[in-house]
């Protein structure tokens, strides 16, 4: 529960899905976008912003079924200032049982200039604006875009004009990711001590990563005196991303004797959250990555494991549990039963139906055919896998020859809307004459614009995962796959991803303008 009245209380509100959603690339489905609200919702978000409502006709849609769905978060649109999307923004959220208008404004000179305002215009507009959104909805949260490069008196004077409109949060954005650690306290605290009202209205900070200080940067504005973090799930958004959600909650829990903040966050569902957002949102998380890394809690030298042994707090400020990792755990086999899998996958954070479990254990079980060990890690990739029945593209066979030259011939077989076509390519390696053989089979100008392989466990036998990006006309889709064997891996990521990218087009109409739309080409 929200409580502002409690002074330690930190607000954290995600915004996975929409600044996160505006990574080119990142780019959810309807039924992911839901999946993913429920999550955070359940995790104890307590402001989800859902998506920006009049970009397309598919964000106004997943905000307004999140805004239904939603149990305890307050669900919020993004707008920009003007009445078309405020009403559009609450049209969207109305139904939710708690509910916000976000809308903003750049205010720096370089952001003053695109809409060619003078100072004095902007002002009025803010005015209006804010006034227009606070009409219809009681919770209005206005940021002024480029806060952290905007002037001084300028910045007081529109935060002035917001408050008294109505506004009750006020969001500081470090929109290019500018500022550091010592200013983003100052600035804070010297806002609220200046502007007038500001002791009425909840102050955030919005930080992106530019320089990697996100996370510093936003603590030192709760230093300052804001009591709202906005952030996303392993740090997703354009660019370097936003603030990392799970940096901010576990600094402000482990350190909490320097720091003695604290949130609403159930830190024990983040793990689940974050492998959720980077299979949807095919970014994988890198090894290192503060909280949620592979690597972050495992401890691989000698001297660590020796130290880890005789006391884990020698090496060890958090434990893995409070993240929602379990300890290490036997794997399963070829001889595991349904029941064995079921209990696994609760552990791991999955709870399946009886049908899915169904499905499931057929591939688990062809896993372990090939796999003598199947771990934790294997199960998750195998969790991440799409349901392919309704794919117009199915990789029915493949067969690849490689020469010791780098040359390799791959002849595929396809299922194309139910016809069976078959095709060999030459290439430089297995995977690029795959590619060529999938292409040649479905002609398209996709161009691969990622293709990156991790290895999910350990040996010879070791599952791959791929992931594929794709761009086509301005449109991008993503695709993964794990399998033991790199090439069959490779092929089923390229023909997800070509999926995803055909769903998407059909769905956008003949003719749709494709591209992926920024708010920044909104503004
Ligand atoms: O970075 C930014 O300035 C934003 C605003 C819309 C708050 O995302
Ligand atoms: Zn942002």
């Amino acid at each position: 529960m929200t409580n502002v009245t409690d002074q330690d209380r930190v607000l954290i509100f995600d915004t996975t899905l929409r600044d996160g959603e505006q990574s080119p690339g990142a780019t959810m489905t309807h039924a992911e976008k839901l999946e993913i609200a429920e999550l955070l919702d359940e995790m104890g978000v307590d402001i989800i912003e859902a998506g920006f409502p009049i970009a397309s006709e598919g964000d106004f849609k997943a905000v307004s079924e999140i805004a239904e769905r939603s149990q305890n978060s307050r669900i919020c649109g993004l707008a920009r200032a003007n009445f078309a999307d405020i009403d559009r923004c609450w049209e969207a959220i109305k139904h939710a049982g708690k509910n916000r208008i976000h809308t903003f404004i750049g205010t720096s000179p370089l952001h003053r200039a695109i809409p060619n305002l003078t100072m004095d215009e902007m002002a009025d507009k803010i005015h209006e604006t804010v006034s227009h959104a606070r009409n219809l909805c009681e919770n209005v949260q206005w940021s002024p875009m480029d806060a952290t490069r905007t002037e001084w008196d300028y910045l007081c004077r529109v935060i002035e004009i917001a408050i008294k409109a109505g506004a009750t949060t006020i969001n500081i954005p470090d929109t290019v990711g500018y500022t550091a650690p010592v200013e983003s306290a100052d600035l804070i605290k010297r806002l609220i001590e200046t502007v007038p009202g500001a002791d009425e209205v909840v102050f955030a900070t919005h930080c992106h990563n530019d320089l990697g200080m996100a996370t510093a940067n936003s603590l030192a504005a709760v230093a300052g005196g804001a009591r709202q973090i906005e952030c996303t799930i392993n740090g997703l958004g354009e660019r370097a991303g936003n603030t990392a959600l799970e940096e901010v909650v576990m600094a402000l829990r482990t350190r909490n004797d320097i720091m003695p903040w604290h949130t609403g966050i159930d830190t024990t569902k983040i793990m689940h959250i974050s492998r959720r957002v980077a299979t949807v949102a095919g970014f994988p998380v890198q090894f290192n990555k503060a909280i949620v890394g592979k690597n972050a809690f495992a401890h691989e030298s000698g001297i660590h494991q020796d130290g880890m042994l005789k006391n884990r707090e020698n090496f060890e400020i958090m434990r893995p549990e409070d993240i929602g990792l379990s300890g290490t755990s036997l794997p399963l086999g070829k001889h595991s039963g349904r029941a064995a899998l079921r209990d696994k996958l609760e552990t791991l954070g999955f709870e399946v139906g009886d049908n899915q479990l169904k499905d499931i254990f057929v591939r688990f079980k062809d896993l372990a055919d090939r796999k003598k060990e199947v771990f934790d890690d294997d199960l998750i990739a195998l969790m991440s896998q799409d349901d392919e029945a309704d794919d117009r593209l199915q990789l029915v066979s493949m067969k690849v020859t490689c020469g010791t030259g780098g040359q390799a011939e791959s002849t595929v077989e396809l299922e194309v809307d139910g016809k069976d076509i078959v095709a060999t390519e030459h290439g430089d390696g297995p995977v690029d004459a795959t590619f060529k053989a999938v292409r040649r089979i479905y002609p398209n100008t996709a161009r691969l614009q990622l293709y990156q392989v991790h290895a999910v466990t350990e040996g010879t036998d070791a599952q791959a995962t791929v992931s594929v990006r794709l761009e086509e006309d301005g449109m991008i889709a993503t695709g993964q796959s794990a399998n033991t064997d790199t090439v069959v891996a490779s092929a089923k990521a390229y023909i997800h991803a070509l999926n995803r990218l055909i769903m998407r087009r059909e769905k956008a109409g003949p003719g749709a303008d494709t591209r992926e739309i920024s708010y920044k080409d909104l503004t």
